[in-house]
């Protein structure tokens, strides 16, 4: 069965006056129904770029160079404006990180939930009301009855979360794009947060694609994992292989660098040496080359993807090597497609 969302060999970058900021190199990943799926990798990684690009949210000088982008069947970068406009907000949705930003400070909640409900729905007024009444108190805020008639300033930063997602939700997109949702958040209310989406992609078959460089998010509720660098895709897998057989050296780096939830650990924790690579002249290897503890002079070369299991790919050419686990599985090269049928 075709994909819900098809990313393949995306390529967005910024035209500046210093050159060609290549910000997505050729990524490919897919979503399927009713799936949360993570991006995750430290600040400058493409992750955003990635994720505005599927429904062309780019602006000048930012213009997206190749690839091919499927939404059950619409070829979103190649749709006429007007439909892409339809297209967003409609079946695909998109929440950022600060809440206060995305909501008119001066206009009431119920009012401007109530527009984005009417814009895409042909109810009447009344209806609209009753409709975003309904959200509100989906996405967990009580007493909405009460709270549709307060402006943003009333809500704490965990509620304005919630009436974004309402927001996003109104029309029941097919996809849902959450760019670091939580981030701003304390971490109970984003956990709070992250629960409210799972439950949401669980009971509407809403598929999400949750943007954070936070691991420990992804280890709550994604179920499957999407780790970007340098503007590529250097290991995709099921959330328990990531965590439990991490295959690129950038993603174990990851891992090293973050708190262990539970378990009350005292494991150290050890951040990544260096610094990303500068996207306006990108290395022609591995991009992680430079911090990798294990680079050798192979990694002047982009190796292809190698598959540990079905589903679980890694840009490294560690995995080539005897003795690893995956010696003796096909590689694919790092620009074609993943294969088909692995979803
Ligand atoms: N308008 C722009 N002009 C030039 N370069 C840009 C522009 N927007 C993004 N970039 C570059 O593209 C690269 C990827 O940026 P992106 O915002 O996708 O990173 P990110 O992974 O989302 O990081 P973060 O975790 O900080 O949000 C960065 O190197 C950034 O400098
Ligand atoms: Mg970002």
């Amino acid at each position: 069965m075709a994909s819900l969302l098809s990313v393949r060999d995306l390529k967005t970058s910024f035209f500046t006056r210093e050159g060609e900021v290549q910000s997505v190199r050729g990524v490919s990943f897919t979503v399927e129904k009713g799936e949360m799926v993570g991006i995750v990798g430290e600040s400058g990684s493409g992750k955003s770029v990635a994720a505005k690009s599927l429904i062309r949210l780019i602006q000048p000088p930012g213009k997206i160079v190749g690839g091919e982008v499927t939404l059950q069947g619409t070829d979103t970068l190649r749709l006429p404006e007007e439909e892409l406009r339809k297209l967003r907000g409609n079946r695909v949705a998109m929440i950022f990180q600060d809440p206060m930003t995305s909501l008119n400070p001066v206009v009431k909640v119920g009012a401007q939930l109530t527009e984005v409900i009417r814009r895409h729905q042909k109810l009447g007024r009344k209806a609209a009301r009753l409709r975003a009444i309904e959200l509100l108190r989906e996405v967990g805020i009580p007493s909405p009855e009460k709270r549709i008639d307060q402006y943003p300033h009333e809500f704490s930063g965990g509620m304005r979360q919630r009436v974004m997602i309402a927001m996003a939700i109104s029309c029941r997109p097919e996809l849902l794009i959450a760019d670091e949702p939580t981030t701003a958040l304390d971490v109970t209310i984003q956990a709070q947060i992250l629960d409210l989406m799972k439950n949401l992609c669980d009971t509407t078959g809403t598929s999400v694609l949750l943007i954070t460089h936070d691991l420990g998010v992804v280890a709550q509720v994604c179920t499957r994992v999407v780790v970007m660098y340098g503007g590529l895709v250097m290991e995709e897998g099921p959330v328990e292989a990531i965590f439990e057989t991490p295959r690129h050296p950038y993603t174990q780096g990851l891992l090293r660098s973050i708190p262990k939830t539970g378990g009350g650990s005292r494991e150290k924790l050890v951040p990544i040496e260096g610094t990303p690579p500068n996207l306006l002249d990108p290395p022609p290897g591995c991009p992680f080359m430079e911090r990798c503890p294990h680079a050798m002079e192979k990694c002047l070369r982009l190796p292809p993807y190698y598959e540990a299991q079905p589903g679980h790919r890694s840009l490294c050419w560690l995995a080539e090597m005897p003795g690893s686990r995956d010696s003796g599985s096909a590689p694919q090269a790092a620009d074609t497609k993943r294969k088909e049928g692995d979803s």
